[in-house]
């Protein structure tokens, strides 16, 4: 009898479960995290007991932690404070007042109809929903730079003048939009900073040894090939997304070598493939032209909508499709069309790649 063609297959790979060192996976501790976890929860706690709280502005660079903390906090307030409710809006998708508010409301299981209601009746809607279920809301606003584009800050005002009770946790890259808002304003929210710093190799070390045991079979990935992850992703910028994004790319290089265990070389080879996608992103750019390149340079904070784009440059529309039709063409950029969430048609969502 032929011999069976599995049987005679290495033993396959390295990975018990890769999903562990994806950007969707939720870790249950977040090494390096200790101090700003403490201070978000205790800026937050007198909120539990019927007083007053501070609002929280969470800034820092990307991969920072910076979502995965607020989420992971407010995970644990929800169980400890039984009339607190966490509503965690993303203000990319959601960014007029009215989508925040409306999201919000469906979080706290008021069911508002999507269309043909004002702000204000939204507004009035949930404000009035709080008060009569004794609820305490601790409103997060992730990306929240993204309402200060289009003047959409309003709702801070409101929030903070709000009578019933709801606290801010706002998070974002860039602080520095939070200085327009009137200094009245940043008194009453009491919006007080809370600072993300890049990660060193130390911290991106413990970050990656926590996922070894889920991610990789035993002894599969050694502490030489960690190390090599937080040193380069610690040197590319302290983001913890680059860490585990190396990770496991020298595990995939590792199995392509039909290997049970990944050596320094996979993790090398997985670093020269961040390089390499990164510099041909480079090359590309450098080959712009010069409406393109303004174009990029008004992504750089973040994606946007071809017709923000269209204002921020003051260009016609035609010409703005036309750059990003070359754009997309040398994939320096990708375009998403959605559907409208305040009118028909579509819109389209640009990004740098
Ligand atoms: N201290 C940590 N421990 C374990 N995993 C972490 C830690 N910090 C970040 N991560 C992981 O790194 C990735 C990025 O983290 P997160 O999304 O919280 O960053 P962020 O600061 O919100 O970034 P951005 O500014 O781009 O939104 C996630 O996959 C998260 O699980
Ligand atoms: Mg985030």
């Amino acid at each position: 009898m032929s011999s069976n063609v599995f049987d005679e297959m290495p033993a396959s790979g390295v990975f018990r479960d890769e999903s562990a060192l994806s950007p969707e996976f939720l870790p249950d501790v977040l090494p390096g995290r200790e101090k700003q976890i403490e201070q978000l929860a205790m800026a937050l706690r007198p909120f539990a007991s019927g007083r007053k709280a501070s609002s929280v502005l969470i800034f820092g660079p990307p991969g920072t932690g910076k979502t995965s903390s607020a989420k992971y906090v407010l995970q644990q307030f929800k169980e400890y404070a039984q009339r607190v409710h966490v509503a965690y809006v993303n203000c990319w998708q959601h960014y007029t007042q009215q989508s925040v508010l409306a999201e919000a409301a469906r979080l706290v299981g008021l069911v508002v109809p999507r269309r043909g209601l004002a702000t204000d009746e939204v507004r009035t809607d949930l404000l009035q929903f709080i008060q009569k279920n004794d609820i305490r809301l601790v409103l997060v606003l992730d990306e929240a730079d993204r309402l200060f584009h289009k003047k959409e800050e309003a709702l801070l005002y409101d929030v903070s003048r709000s009578p019933v009770p709801i606290v801010v946790v706002a998070i974002t890259n860039t602080p520095d939009v939070f200085e327009k808002l009137d200094s009245r304003v940043r008194s009453s929210l009491s919006l007080q900073p809370l600072d993300f710093p890049r990660y060193s190799p130390l911290e991106l070390k413990s970050i990656l040894r926590d996922r070894l045991p889920k991610a990789f079979k035993m002894g599969a990935c050694p502490e030489e090939a960690v190390a090599l992850c937080a040193a380069y992703s610690a040197k590319t910028g302290g983001d913890a997304r680059v860490a585990l994004d190396v990770l496991w790319k020298s595990g995939k290089a590792a199995e392509r070598r039909g290997a049970l265990k990944v050596t320094p070389d996979d993790v090398r080879a997985a670093m020269a493939e961040h390089d390499a996608l990164n510099a041909s992103v480079k090359k590309r750019m450098a080959g712009a032209l010069e409406g393109e390149q303004s174009i990029l340079a008004a992504l750089e904070a973040g994606p946007k909508y071809s017709g923000d784009l269209q204002k921020e440059l003051d260009v016609a529309e035609r010409t703005l499709r036309r750059y990003l039709e070359q754009l997309a063409d040398k994939r320096l950029v990708t375009i998403e069309e959605e559907q409208n969430v305040d009118g028909p048609g579509k819109r389209r969502l640009v990004r740098k790649v």
